[in-house]
């Protein structure tokens, strides 16, 4: 059977540093209130001209070097973001153009955090069946232009940022991707949600429409992450018969701290097992997972053999798990 395997990762988070030292000037919180609800200290943000492309083309051209691939070696991009420079053309596209990767046909996927793990699942089903492809499969966001920077409830949990992963087909089946399983669920959309740019469809707006900025209900949106994560991840498990004990690495989406630890307690797994960087980036939506897995992989933390399991949660609501054998 081919299996999607992971060539080179990369991953490019802009300059521009915001501490939570900086938050307590421009809206009513606390470097205390923001560390211990949430465990992030910093979060990177866009300057002007630092497009979510431009992050996520400077992630794909990392990735790429680690693959020792050049741009005209790849046959498509897919952009998992929330936050494309543009209604039209998508960021796939816009990368496509930066990278003059001619060979490549490119697209977005919106699947707001859990678009990393959608986009490798897409993915997957294109390399079974052509195994030579090469693929970009790239998470990528400019959250800092959605946030309502008066409204603290949103504002001091969201970062900038891309990562990135060059993915190819083995006839190994030992390796590579070994399951992967998405869920969706729209009904509770507004729990989470961002209403779309100005547009004619009116109607389409919410009724406290006050700009196109995110809007959570944290508290039940912290539940439904927490569950959700877990029922996916023992859905991989089961399919695979691996027993949790056998994982290697859990790469998570990065929302919060306490989500994570409570996911660790309920699948039984120590704390050392679950990789964190929230703490300097914050939640980087679609690019939590694909910087954290550059990272990881740049550490040394994840070894070939490893079994390393991602999860994702996010606004649709929709999330996954993907089980991968590296
Ligand atoms: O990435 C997609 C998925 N997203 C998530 O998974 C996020 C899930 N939710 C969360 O991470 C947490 O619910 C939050 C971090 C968003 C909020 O933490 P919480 O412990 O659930 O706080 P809360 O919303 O229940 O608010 C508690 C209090 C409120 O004050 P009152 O009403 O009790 O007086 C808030 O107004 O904390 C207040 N508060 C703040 N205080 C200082 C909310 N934000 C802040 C703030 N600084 N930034």
């Amino acid at each position: 059977m081919n299996r999607l395997i992971v060539l080179g990762t990369g991953s490019t988070l802009p300059t521009k540093v915001l501490s939570n030292a900086g938050l307590e000037q421009m809206v009513d919180t606390s470097d205390e209130w923001i560390t211990t609800r949430t465990g992030i200290k910093f979060r990177r943000i866009a300057s002007v001209g630092e497009h979510t492309s431009k992050l996520a083309s400077s992630a794909a051209r990392n990735a790429l070097e680690m693959a020792h691939l050049g741009s005209a070696d790849i046959n498509m991009i897919i952009v998992g973001t929330i936050t494309p420079d543009m209604g039209m053309p998508s960021c796939a596209c816009l990368v496509q153009k930066e990278l003059s990767a001619v060979n490549a046909f490119a697209l977005d996927l919106n699947a707001a955090c859990s678009g990393f793990v959608y986009c490798l699942d897409v993915a997957e089903k294109y390399i079974k069946v052509d195994p030579s492809m090469k693929i970009l499969v790239i998470g990528a966001e400019t959250l800092s232009s959605r946030v309502n920077w008066e409204d603290r409830n949103t504002c001091v949990l969201f970062g900038d940022g891309a990562g990135a992963c060059v993915v190819s087909g083995s006839a190994d089946d030992h390796r590579g991707l070994l399951a992967s399983k998405l869920f969706s669920d729209g009904s509770l959309y507004k729990l989470l949600y961002m209403d779309s740019a100005p547009s004619m469809n009116k109607d389409l707006l919410s009724k406290d429409h006050d700009g196109s900025y995110i809007k959570m209900a944290g508290r039940d949106v912290f539940k439904y992450a927490v569950r959700s994560m877990e029922m996916a991840i023992l859905n991989v498990l089961e399919r695979e018969q691996v027993p949790i004990d056998d994982i290697a690495l859990i790469i998570p989406h990065q929302a919060n701290i306490r989500i994570l630890k409570s996911l660790a307690e309920r699948l039984g797994v120590a704390s050392e097992k679950v990789y964190i960087n929230l703490d300097k980036y914050g939640n980087t939506s679609a690019a939590s997972i694909p910087i954290a897995l550059d990272e990881a992989n740049r550490e040394g933390r994840i070894k070939p053999g490893d079994l390393v399991l991602l999860c994702a949660f996010g606004g649709g609501f929709t999330w996954g798990a993907s089980l991968f054998r590296w």
